[in-house]
């Protein structure tokens, strides 16, 4: 059976009330062997309690539910309680995954955890969420790249499993974007959610496993999409920014395909970023993939930041629309401008190399 957080936490308790140093984790770095590539084997999640549908909005500002409805797909967010920590949240979607891909705390090399609101701005949300989980001596750190940091750290982690740097890597994007909304902007109130969503990434005899990443970024419009560090609030050139994110999504899934020697007729699902239902849409039409190979749950937690992909995964896989062996590319776009897309099979086999 899966550990639970409180769990996890009373084992890395006892182990400090004994004393006990966790023994730092290193691996020599020895490539893979011929055959063997990295690939995605579980995911998970986890959501606040807190429900805030559209009308929350429309008791305190000028808008309506049909408004948010037509222009953002949004009904629902889920919202931490205001000064309640995320790393709880975010172990346990971790500790989800884990259980989804039949591995344990112990087994994990690397912790990789992108958000934009780490509980604290020192030490990061990495290693809290590696302490509740009960992975003593882990490598654990953070990861910011906005809105696209679930797929940079995908990057990274297939990276350290394909190099023989790390033979289990967790990927767990995190968000309480509720810490950073302006609740008197309609214009950005509406649109951000908190949540987390976790994957394990290990070795297997993969076909396609992770088969590409493409990344990019450009700082020339930074100021179309920024949080500073003393407002703490969000802020967006909403138009612009579903431009931007419409153009750079198509072309980075695009290219990512290319390089993989596919087309869109070969992928089962779109997985992209959690922003806005009209940008998933827009993006789609211009690739040619048909509807129903969109994954969407926006209307149900908006947009929650790097938590997004791994949380429609797991709606996706949930409603039946991702199967194991399915051709899936992800896509993402946020402050920065940063982006990124991917193509991956998911839960190709079962087996993982130990
Ligand atoms: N209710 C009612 N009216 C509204 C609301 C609202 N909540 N918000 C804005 N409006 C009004 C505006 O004031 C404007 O009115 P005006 O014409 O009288 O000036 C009108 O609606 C149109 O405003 P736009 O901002 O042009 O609306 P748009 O159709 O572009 O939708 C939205 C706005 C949903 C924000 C859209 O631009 C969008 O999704 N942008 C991208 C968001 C995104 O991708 N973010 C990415 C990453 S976020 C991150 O990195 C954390």
């Amino acid at each position: 059976m899966a550990a639970t957080v409180s769990q996890s936490a009373a084992t890395t308790r006892a182990a400090e009330r004994a004393g006990t140093v966790p023994a730092p984790r290193t691996r020599t770095g020895r490539p893979l062997p011929r055959g063997l590539a990295p690939g995605l084997f579980g995911v998970g999640t986890a959501l606040p309690e807190n429900l805030i549908g559209n009308d929350w909005f429309e008791q305190r500002l000028d808008t309506d539910d049909a408004w948010i409805v037509r222009r953002t797909g949004i009904r629902t967010r889920r919202w931490l309680d205001a000064g309640a920590p995320l790393a709880p949240l975010a172990a346990e979607a971790t500790l989800a995954a884990l259980a989804d891909a039949g591995r344990t705390s112990d087994e994990v090399d690397h912790l990789i955890v992108t958000t934009i609101t780490p509980d604290r701005l020192t030490p990061g949300l990495a290693v809290d969420v590696a302490r509740l989980i009960g992975a003593h001596g882990c490598p654990a750190v953070d990861l910011n790249a906005a809105c696209a940091g679930f797929l940079y750290a995908l990057d990274q982690a297939a990276a350290l499993v394909e190099t023989g740097r790390a033979r289990v890597v967790v990927v767990c994007g995190a968000e309480a974007l509720s810490r950073l909304t302006d609740t008197e902007d309609r214009g950005t109130a509406v649109l951000f959610g908190d949540g987390a969503g976790a994957v394990v990434v290990a070795a297997g005899e993969l076909d396609r496993g992770c088969a590409r990443f493409v990344l990019g970024s450009d700082p020339e419009h930074s100021d179309l999409l920024y949080a500073e560090v003393g407002e703490h609030l969000l802020r967006m050139e909403g138009r612009e920014v579903y431009r931007h994110a419409v153009a750079r999504m198509v072309e980075s899934t695009a290219q990512a395909l290319e390089e993989a020697g596919l087309t869109v007729d070969d992928l089962d699902l779109f997985v992209a970023h959690q922003a806005n239902s009209r940008i998933i849409e827009a993006a789609a039409a211009e690739l040619g993939l048909p509807r129903e190979k969109l994954a969407i749950n926006v209307d149900r937690v908006a947009n929650t930041s790097s938590a997004s992909i791994p949380l429609a995964l797991a709606q996706a896989e949930a409603d039946g629309l991702l199967k194991p062996g399915a051709t899936v590319a992800l896509s993402a776009f946020g402050a920065g401008f940063v982006w990124g897309a991917g193509v991956v099979s998911w839960k190709e086999r079962r087996y993982v190399c130990a």
